[in-house]
């Protein structure tokens, strides 16, 4: 979602007459976008901007955008730390009023104002981190409110964006060569427009996935979508995947913990067993989808028995890839309010121990792979190798094959021939 926000305000700078360069030293204005699901942000945040100006004030502009200007606010700029705007989530369509106002020497300007009602969603393509893959929102925001969790916070309430807009916007990239588009959001399954949707031609048990089968209806050649919130992941999703070529085999489904009372804890909405159902749909698909996740461990009072639990979840649910998250105290979150008793050293052990559970299930993913053959879109040239292109499987899997003339762009049927770590390699046929 950061790297999205990133693209739609280079393209807004752009067509302000700001020119955007990749090389820091001949900046003129420093613009920071900020996450803060995790650990001190703002520490980060503070020695960063001491490296871009070494001198404080008065040299050239630092802006912060993103959930620590959201959350920050004011904050940022005690202590004279050489910050000069702070643009918060929903005011990101006026960051060169911002610019402009620091500019005239205004002072700390701040905007944590809400989104204008005609807020341009779409990027240029100059401004896409690829040609031919691009992120388009349909959801921002979040009402789920787990107790660890700052979303809620720093980008406040869910709101989709109309089905109308999100079809036209894929409609367009299509034409000018974009091959995959990824439909983001925080919950993309909670996605639920006003009335005026664009979806009545289109069939399904959620607005969600009615949204899935309008997008695979423009033709797009491959869309993934994520995360997906388990209490509302709904089997018809892997129906409309079984039922459309173009919608990719990937579910991003974040599970967290496997105890049940964690996840009561945590205040997700689903236990194991609801969760084990879900994605049983999903395993028994005649499609074969990819099954990926978020973990947290050491969150508040887990003890070994609980984290057995996890342990025996991500052997059970052979995940395809985790990302597994030692937890940090957020403050201003429910979590952040109880005693965060498991130290530093238990989290670490067991971030590690789940991380080997987690290596077999992916040396098991991949080696399965071999010999099979799959649709790869050549991204780009491999970093390795210049006749090699590099690229995901509809799996979003990563690729490195000879390309025998293919060129990026091109979406290529590939043999898998090896699997190392988390690579799988192979050539075109
Ligand atoms: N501590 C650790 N991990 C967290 N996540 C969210 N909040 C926290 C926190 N306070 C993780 C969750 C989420 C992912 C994006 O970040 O696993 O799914
Ligand atoms: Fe955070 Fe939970 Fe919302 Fe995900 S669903 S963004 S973890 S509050």
């Amino acid at each position: 979602m950061n790297v999205s926000d990133s693209e739609r305000v280079s393209t807004l700078l752009e067509s302000e007459g700001f020119e955007i360069t990749s090389d820091e030293g001949s900046a003129d204005i420093v613009l920071l976008n900020t996450c803060s699901v995790r650990e001190k942000a703002e520490h980060k945040l503070y020695t960063r901007v001491g490296q871009i100006k070494p001198g404080g004030k008065g040299e050239r502009l630092v802006g912060v955008m993103g959930c620590v200007a959201q959350l920050e606010g004011e904050t940022l700029f005690e202590k004279d730390r050489g910050i000069d705007f702070v643009v918060g989530t929903r005011a990101v369509g006026r960051v060169h009023e911002a610019i402009r106002l620091a500019g005239s020497g205004k002072g700390n300007v701040i905007d944590l104002k809400g989104r204008e009602d005609d807020y341009d969603w779409t990027v240029a393509d100059k401004s896409r981190h690829s040609p031919f893959v691009a992120f388009v929102p349909i959801i921002e925001g979040c009402n789920k409110f787990c107790t660890y969790c700052i979303v809620p916070f720093s980008r406040g309430r869910e709101k989709s964006l109309p089905a109308s807009e999100i079809v036209r916007q894929v409609l367009d990239l299509r034409r000018t060569g974009v091959k995959e588009v990824h439909l983001i959001g925080q919950n993309v399954n909670s996605y639920r427009p006003g009335t005026d949707t664009g979806l009545e031609d289109f069939r399904g048990a959620t607005p969600f996935s009615r949204l899935l089968r309008a997008v695979a209806a423009t033709g797009i050649e491959r869309i993934k979508f994520t995360t997906s919130f388990p209490r509302d992941f709904h089997p018809d999703i892997v129906d409309a995947i079984e039922e459309n070529d173009n919608l990719c085999n990937w579910v991003h489904l974040p599970v967290q913990s496997g105890s049940d009372r964690l996840l009561r804890e945590m205040r997700r909405g689903h236990t194991i067993d609801s969760y084990k159902k879900k994605i049983d749909r999903i395993r028994s698909s005649s499609r074969e989808i990819s099954l990926t996740t978020d973990i947290i461990v050491g969150f508040p009072g887990e003890t070994e028995e609980d984290f057995r639990g996890t342990k025996e979840l991500v052997r059970h649910c052979r995940y395809d890839a985790a990302y597994i998250f030692k937890y940090s105290p957020r403050p201003g979150t429910p979590a952040a309010a109880l005693e965060d008793d498991v130290t530093d050293q238990t989290k670490t052990r067991r971030f590690l121990e789940l991380e080997e559970i987690q290596k077999e299930n992916v040396r098991r993913s991949l080696s399965n792979s071999v010999g099979k053959v799959y649709d790869v879109l050549a991204e780009k040239a491999s970093e390795r190798d210049d006749d090699h292109l590099s690229g995901h499987t509809t799996c979003h899997k990563v690729v490195n094959f000879a390309g025998n003339g293919a060129v990026p762009g091109d979406i290529c049927r590939v043999k898998i021939t090896d699997a190392k770590s988390n690579t799988l390699f192979g050539e075109r046929v």
